[in-house]
């Protein structure tokens, strides 16, 4: 423990704010400091619990526990699970269609198969690539949920900040996304409002409670409607239609039917698995899974950085040009140095327990999670799913700088998963990426263990 502590203390650099504490000094799979055990393990329990189809699991699914795939090094932590995505180019190749139609672009890996709902026998297909897709069988590996919580609490303006001050080469764009939903405790964030994007492997996503309300529905089909300040959120109550065919009446899963007026008092299908109900009043609560699973991500603390590092490694990760876009505010002497501090605000006064579980990031805390958060267009190493229908063979080609925290504890890296070597990870770079992997390329060999070294200590 004591090297630990050691490491938080030298990286304190940095901050020049004395009130300051840094987050390095936790374990793998360790709350932020601050968040009792007790908290933590409601919340933790609730992210590894199982569901089944009374539950509402399914139509089609990819796993029955978010904790099953967020499994490497902790509970939370990247995983070997690998999803599978299509889409095809239309336009001359110009203009990026996910197929939704035809349930894309994510293809789930499993369905629930023949059941009996009562006297209905129910038959739930499998999902199959469609014939026409021209973009086949993409990889997104399970990536680590470490320090979300951190990112969560950084406003628009410090990603710009970040942005703008990295050499044009290499500079990153900001994807911004219409917010669905807010988590209610953050007075920044609004229902409807646009937000920089910050999360997943193409930089999908701009609130953690969406991502888990999200991942609750397309890797479990577990559907829910919540209320954010009197609204009621309605983007996550459609059960999957797996191809694209909605499951006949009754045929979804096996949850219980809200009551008769529900639809007309929120907007969402009958057949909602689980919800608030009414948000009159002005109410805001996030179904409690959802909340549960967004305040476990929230307090899950980014492991400390191994102290067995290489200084040397370090200095060539900088001269390589890693660091301009896995940005990491420690860099001295650089233009880095000033262009980002990863410290989250104090926590805003103002934010509620009403749950009994606290549910925000305590204190100032520095950080060091070496992404700018930022999208590159990564060239060859690209995987060609837009995010949104329309989007061009660019867009469609940006990839989120991969955080490099916690990557120790990993076993298959890059979106696909397709090594578990740093130094081909490396050589994959492509596109804006292309130069810092010829810099790595021209190293001598020691230099180049070295700098995985270092890569490897993070
Ligand atoms: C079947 C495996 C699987 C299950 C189950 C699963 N995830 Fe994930 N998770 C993934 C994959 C794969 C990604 C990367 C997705 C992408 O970027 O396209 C991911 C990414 C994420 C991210 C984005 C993190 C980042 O890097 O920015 C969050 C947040 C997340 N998952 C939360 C959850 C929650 C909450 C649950 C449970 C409701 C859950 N996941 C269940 C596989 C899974
Ligand atoms: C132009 C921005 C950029 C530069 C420069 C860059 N990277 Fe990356 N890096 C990325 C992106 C984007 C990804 C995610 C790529 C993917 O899998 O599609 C990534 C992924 C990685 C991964 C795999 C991480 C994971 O989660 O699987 C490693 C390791 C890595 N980079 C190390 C480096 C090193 C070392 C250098 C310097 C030699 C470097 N990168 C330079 C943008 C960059």
């Amino acid at each position: 423990m004591s090297g630990l502590f050691a490491m938080a203390g030298c990286s304190s650099e940095s901050s020049g704010d004395e009130s300051v504490s840094e987050v390095g000094q936790a374990l793998i799979g360790d709350p932020l400091s601050g968040i009792t055990a007790a908290d933590f393990t409601i919340v933790k329990d609730n992210f590894s619990a199982a569901e089944a189809i009374t539950d509402g699991l399914g139509p089609v699914f990819n796993e029955r526990a978010c904790g099953n795939c967020h499994t490497n090094g902790t509970t939370g932590g990247a995983g070997n699970n690998i999803e599978r995505r299509y889409g095809r180019f239309d336009n001359n190749g110009q203009s990026f269609n996910p197929l939704a139609n035809e349930g894309g672009s994510l293809r789930q890996l499993f369905s629930l198969g023949t059941f009996n709902n009562g006297a209905t026998l129910c038959t739930a297909p499998v999902e199959s690539e469609p014939a026409d897709a021209t973009v086949h069988n993409v990889g997104r590996l399970t990536t680590p949920l470490f320090g979300l919580g951190l990112v969560e609490a950084m406003p628009d303006s410090f990603f710009q900040n970040i942005v703008n001050n990295e050499p044009s080469a290499t500079r990153g764009v900001l994807i911004k996304s219409t917010i669905l939903l807010a988590n209610p405790d953050d007075p920044s964030e609004l229902t409807g409002a646009l937000r920089v994007n910050r999360y997943g492997w193409k930089d999908a996503v701009p609130v953690l409670e969406q991502f888990a309300a999200d991942a609750y529905v397309n890797e479990m089909g577990i559907t829910t409607q919540s209320c954010v300040r009197g609204t009621s959120v309605t983007a996550f109550c459609t059960e999957s239609a797996p191809n694209g065919r909605a499951q006949p009446t009754g045929c979804d899963d096996l949850a219980p039917l809200q009551a008769a007026n529900f639809t007309s008092l929120t907007g969402c299908p009958q057949n909602t698995d689980d919800a608030v109900g009414s948000c009159s009043g002005g109410l805001s609560e996030v179904q409690d899974d959802v909340a549960n699973f967004a305040t476990f991500m929230t307090f899950l603390a980014p492991p400390a950085q191994d102290p067995n590092t290489s200084t040397n490694g370090r200095a060539k990760f900088i001269s390589a040009g890693c660091a301009n876009c896995h940005v990491d505010n420690t860099v001295s002497g650089g233009a880095l140095a000033t262009a980002a501090t990863f410290k989250t605000p104090a926590s805003p006064a103002g934010i509620r327990a009403a749950d009994g579980v606290l549910r925000h990031v305590p204190g100032s805390l520095a950080f060091h999670p070496f992404s700018d958060f930022a999208a590159h267009d990564m060239g060859s190493l690209g995987d060609n799913i837009g995010l949104n229908a329309g989007d061009s063979p660019a867009q469609a080609r940006l990839m989120r700088t991969a955080p490099l925290w916690g990557i120790r504890f990993r076993n298959l890296l890059l979106h696909d998963g397709r090594t578990s070597d740093i130094a081909t990870a490396i050589a994959a770079h492509a596109g804006q990426g292309a130069a810092a992997a010829t810099a790595f390329g021209n190293l001598s060999a020691a230099d180049k263990v070295d700098l995985v070294t270092f890569v490897h200590s993070l």
